[in-house]
């Protein structure tokens, strides 16, 4: 039996991505199975194994290397894949290879041991309604309409644990610090089956191309434990930390964050388990709600289609009135203050920067417009079918402070002195104007470009892979900030007044807030 990734990198050069992704067959490096499958090892009585999602069987191979009294059942629902596989392990008698989905089979059987990578859809691509139903029936629990695909795959595999039984599964780390991973994390603990969490910073994304960091999630069904275990390790060379947790078991390592189940709190964000909180160095801390609000950026439902240039408004004769100013591309904006005259330039490279903002319109040429949109089934798309009239733009007035919804250098503010409408690159901040948190909007600006900014709401931020962090609107309502009501009055004047003198002064605005809040 070969342990290596040649089969699954023949398949991938043979099988064409397309293929590929609708099945969601990204395969476990070689490495990373056979460190999962030390865990399962370690289970002294293991004789069944089950592995649901299987793909080329890469768990099954580098499990068979080491062991041979083992039965093992495999679930796969790709026929193509299915036959390769059967093919691959013909030889040998202890498989039991099914091409079914696993979701819906296989519910009365328990395992000694069960590994997996499951398949990693977006939300609309597989059919979650039924899924679902099918879970919560056999589990007896609530879950959010939202659960992910691979999380479900994870909660059954629990539930089919014998006394003893071990678990270790690779899946995205995002159900940890998501709203609907909450519920997750419930049974999770609920069950008090979960023994180690490592979140995988790699540089290279172990799910190829899917946006997202990667987490292996060890849980057993023994009662030799009530803690546990997060780490963080940053490179494929750092598995062996992975091993040393394994070999200790039921030990605390010295290198990891342990929590007692009863610790453990469902409803936050694990992130604070896992990562240095950089939240603690401040006092005064209140929610970002407290003074602004966050709200997402205008969704069309069909841009191709309501944005446009100079030229296209011009070929399509729609005059400027029907147009509203809009920033419809984060890369169009450069530095951190956006002006008219920015604007000015933007419209006249003929970049993207007008709406179709056609409600009332009489003009014969608009009114084309909108009948080449009914032709082309824009008025029928997901979002366009629920407003009336179908071509009416959602009411968001521009904001005057944009923040960046993805980065990969931490969130990036920009002040839009334009005062021009944007889509959902960006998401809007409007200041809080009641008379017990207004504030100065250039000091609220001048925080926000502060790294001391950036790093309290990373406590709060999603993690994808690469990097690349996510902010959703409300991860930012719910964020921290210093509390700017409590700066002295001569060092607001001060930030003020640097902000307005040098905006690229952050050094300087830095040590006053850090001055009277660090701790
Ligand atoms: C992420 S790949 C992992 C493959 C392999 N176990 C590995 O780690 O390299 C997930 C596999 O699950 C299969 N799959 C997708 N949905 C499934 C389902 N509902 N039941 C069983 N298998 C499924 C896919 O075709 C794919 O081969």
């Amino acid at each position: 039996m070969t342990v290596n990734n040649a089969i699954e990198q023949d398949y991938s050069k043979q099988v064409p991505l397309g293929h590929r992704k609708k099945f969601a067959q990204f395969f476990t490096p070689i490495s990373v199975a056979e460190i999962m499958v030390k865990w399962l090892l370690g289970n002294e009585n293991l004789k069944t194994v089950l592995e649901p999602a299987f793909g080329l069987g890469v768990f099954s191979r580098a499990l068979l290397s080491q062991k041979n009294d083992i039965q093992i059942k495999g679930f796969e629902v790709d026929n193509l894949i299915f036959e390769k596989a059967k093919n691959e392990f013909a030889c040998t008698e202890k498989m039991n290879l099914l091409l079914q989905d696993y979701m819906f089979n296989d519910w009365q059987n328990k395992y000694d041991g069960i590994i997996c990578n499951p398949p990693y859809f977006k939300f609309h691509d597989y059919d979650n309604k039924n899924i679902l139903k099918e879970i919560e029936k056999h589990l007896q629990c609530n879950l959010s309409g939202f659960t992910n695909l691979y999380t479900l795959f994870l909660l059954k595999s629990i539930h089919q644990l014998a006394h003893n039984g071990r678990c270790a599964y690779i899946i995205p780390s995002e159900f940890l610090n998501s709203d609907y991973g909450k519920l997750v994390k419930q049974y999770l603990t609920k069950t008090g089956t979960l023994r180690h969490i490592i979140v995988v910073n790699f540089e290279e994304n172990v799910f190829d191309d899917a946006l997202t960091t990667a987490c292996i999630v060890l849980c057993a069904n023994d009662n030799k434990t009530d803690r546990v275990q997060f780490n963080n390790i940053q490179s494929i060379n750092e598995l062996n930390t992975i091993e040393n947790l394994i070999s200790d078991y039921p030990s605390v390592s010295a290198t990891s964050q342990s929590y007692l189940f009863s610790e453990l709190n469902p409803e936050v964000k694990w992130k604070s388990y896992y990562q240095p909180q950089n939240g603690h160095k401040y006092r005064n801390l209140v929610p970002f709600s407290t003074y602004a609000k966050v709200v997402r950026g205008i969704a069309t439902g069909a841009n191709d289609y309501f944005t446009f240039n100079l030229a296209k408004a011009k070929e399509h004769k729609i005059s400027e009135k029907y147009l509203l100013p809009c920033i419809c591309h984060c890369v169009d904006v450069k530095g951190n203050n956006f002006s008219v005259s920015d604007f000015e330039e933007l419209k006249n490279n003929n970049k993207n920067v007008f709406l179709l903002n056609a409600v009332n319109a009489k003009e014969e040429n608009v009114i084309n417009y909108l009948h080449k949109g009914e032709t082309a089934d824009i008025h029928k798309k997901y979002l366009t079918a629920s407003r009336k009239p179908w071509y009416s733009l959602e009411n968001r007035p521009p904001a005057p402070i944009w923040v960046s919804v993805f980065n990969r250098t931490g969130l990036r503010f920009i002040r839009n002195e334009a005062n021009i409408s944007n889509l959902t690159t960006f998401h809007c901040i409007y200041p809080q104007q009641d008379i017990f948190s207004d504030v100065d909007i250039d000091l609220l600006f001048a925080y926000l470009l502060t790294d001391t900014a950036r790093q309290i709401f990373n406590d709060n931020s999603r993690e994808y892979g690469n990097g690349l962090q996510k902010f959703e609107p409300n991860d930012l309502n719910k964020g921290k900030m210093l509390d700017l009501g409590k700066l002295s009055q001569n060092s607001k004047l001060k930030v003020i007044e640097l902000h307005r003198k040098h905006s690229m002064n952050h050094e300087a605005i830095e040590n006053i807030f850090v001055e009277e809040f660090a701790i």
